[in-house]
C-alpha cells in the first residue's frame, strides 16, 4: 500500500511539473515569531489544501476555509492568496509544509513542499580561559536546551586564528594572550561573548618586563637630568659668585670709597646680595631697623650655594 503510494507520487511528479520544492533551504523562524508559508504558482487558486507532514492542516475551497486541525492549537490561518500562516511558532510546528492546489475541474495545478525549522534562540555562549604551563586553553560553551539543538560555534583570537564549528563546545589553545571572541549562532540569532585573556607568568611577562623597565629608565634619566641641571647651576653660581667674590675683595682692598657709587650700575639682587657682605658701608642707615635683614638672608640661604654643607 504505502509501496504503491509512493510510487503514485513519484509519477505524479514526473506528469507535472509544476510540483517543486520551494525554498530550497527551508524557512527558519524563531520561537514565538510568525511564519508566513507562500505559494509561488500563479494563477487562480480554486481549492488550496495545506499538509505538515502529511497531515492535513486545512483547505480553502471556494473562498470557504475548513479545518482538519484545531484552529487554536495549530495557530494557523490561510489568505485568499492560498498563503498559510502560522503565529507564534514552536518547535512542533517544524516540518515539511506541502502545499496542493486543483483547478475547478479537479485537476492537480500545482504542489509544492517547503521546511519550516523553528528554532530557539541561540543561548549566550560561556568564554573561559585556564592557563596551563606555557599555554592558555580557551573554552567556550553554549548550552543546548535540548539535545537535538545545534549551534555553530565560532572562536576567534585577535581576528586571526579561527575554529569554527557545528557544536556546542570548542577549545582553543594557543601560547598567546589576546582578545577572544565567541560567536554562537543558529538560522535565526546569533550572540557573542568576547575576553581579554590574559596569562600570568606568560609571554607578556615581557611586554610587562619592558614597559617596567621603560619606567625605570625613565625615573633614574629624569633624577640625571635633576641632578645635572642642578650641579650646572650651582657650578655656575659658585663660579659668579668667586668671580664677584674675587672682584670685591680686590675692589675691597684697592679703593672701597670708589665703589661706592657701583650698586646702582649693577642692579641684580645677586650683585646686590654679594657685594653686601664685603660692603658694610651702604647698610649702615639701614642699622635701624636689624631685623630687617636677617630674614632676606634666611629666605635666600637655600639659594646660595656657599651655605650648603
Ligand atoms: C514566547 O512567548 C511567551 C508568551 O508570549 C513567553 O512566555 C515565552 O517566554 C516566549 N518564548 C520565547 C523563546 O521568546
Ligand atoms: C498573501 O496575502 C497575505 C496577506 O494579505 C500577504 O501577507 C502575503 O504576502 C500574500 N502572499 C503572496 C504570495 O502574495
Ligand atoms: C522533510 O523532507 C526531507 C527531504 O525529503 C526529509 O529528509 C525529512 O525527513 C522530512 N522531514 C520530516 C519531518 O518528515
Ligand atoms: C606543566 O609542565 C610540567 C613539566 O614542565 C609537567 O610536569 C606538568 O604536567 C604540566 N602541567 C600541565 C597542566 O600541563
Ligand atoms: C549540525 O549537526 C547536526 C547533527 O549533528 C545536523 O543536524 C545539523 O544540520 C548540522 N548543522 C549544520 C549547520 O551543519
Amino acid at each position: 500500500m504505502n509501496f504503491r503510494r509512493i510510487f503514485l507520487v513519484k509519477c505524479l511528479l514526473l506528469l507535472f511539473p509544476s510540483v517543486k520544492w520551494s525554498n530550497a533551504n527551508g524557512i527558519y523562524r524563531a520561537v514565538n515569531e510568525s511564519a508566513l508559508l507562500d505559494i509561488t504558482a500563479a494563477g487562480s487558486l480554486y481549492d488550496v489544501r495545506w499538509l505538515r507532514d502529511s497531515k492535513k492542516l486545512l483547505q480553502i475551497k471556494d473562498k470557504k476555509v475548513k479545518y482538519y486541525v484545531n484552529k487554536d492549537q495549530c495557530r494557523c490561518k490561510i489568505f485568499l492568496n492560498g498563503t498559510l500562516q502560522i503565529e507564534q511558532v514552536m518547535k512542533e510546528d517544524s516540518g515539511n509544509y506541502t502545499v496542493t492546489v486543483y483547478q475547478q475541474d479537479g485537476k492537480l495545478k500545482a504542489e509544492e513542499v517547503m521546511k519550516l525549522v523553528v528554532q530557539e534562540p541561540v543561548p549566550q555562549p560561556i568564554l573561559s580561559a585556564e592557563c596551563m604551563n606555557k599555554t592558555i586553553s580557551v573554552k567556550c560553551e553554549a548550552k543546548q536546551k535540548t539535545k537535538d539543538e545545534t549551534f555553530i560555534i565560532e572562536l576567534t583570537q585577535d581576528k586571526s586564528k579561527k575554529i569554527q564549528k557545528n557544536a556546542t563546545k570548542l577549545e582553543l589553545h594557543t601560547r598567546y594572550s589576546g582578545t577572544f571572541r565567541c560567536v554562537v549562532q543558529n538560522q535565526v540569532s546569533k550572540k557573542m561573548a568576547e575576553k581579554v585573556i590574559t596569562c600570568s607568568g606568560h609571554l607578556d611577562v615581557y611586554l610587562i618586563l619592558s614597559i617596567a623597565g621603560g619606567a625605570i629608565f625613565f625615573v633614574i634619566f629624569v633624577i640625571l637630568l635633576i641632578y645635572c641641571i642642578r650641579k650646572k647651576k650651582a657650578g655656575r653660581l659658585e663660579d659668579d659668585d668667586e668671580e664677584r667674590m674675587m672682584q670685591a675683595r680686590q675692589v675691597d682692598s684697592e679703593m672701597v670709597v670708589r665703589e661706592l657709587p657701583q650698586p646702582p650700575c649693577n642692579p641684580t639682587p645677586k650683585q646686590l646680595r654679594v657685594q653686601q657682605r664685603p660692603l658694610p658701608q651702604p647698610q649702615v642707615p639701614q642699622q635701624a631697623l636689624p631685623p630687617r635683614p636677617r630674614p632676606r638672608t634666611q629666605q635666600r640661604t637655600p639659594n646660595h650655594p656657599r651655605e650648603r654643607p
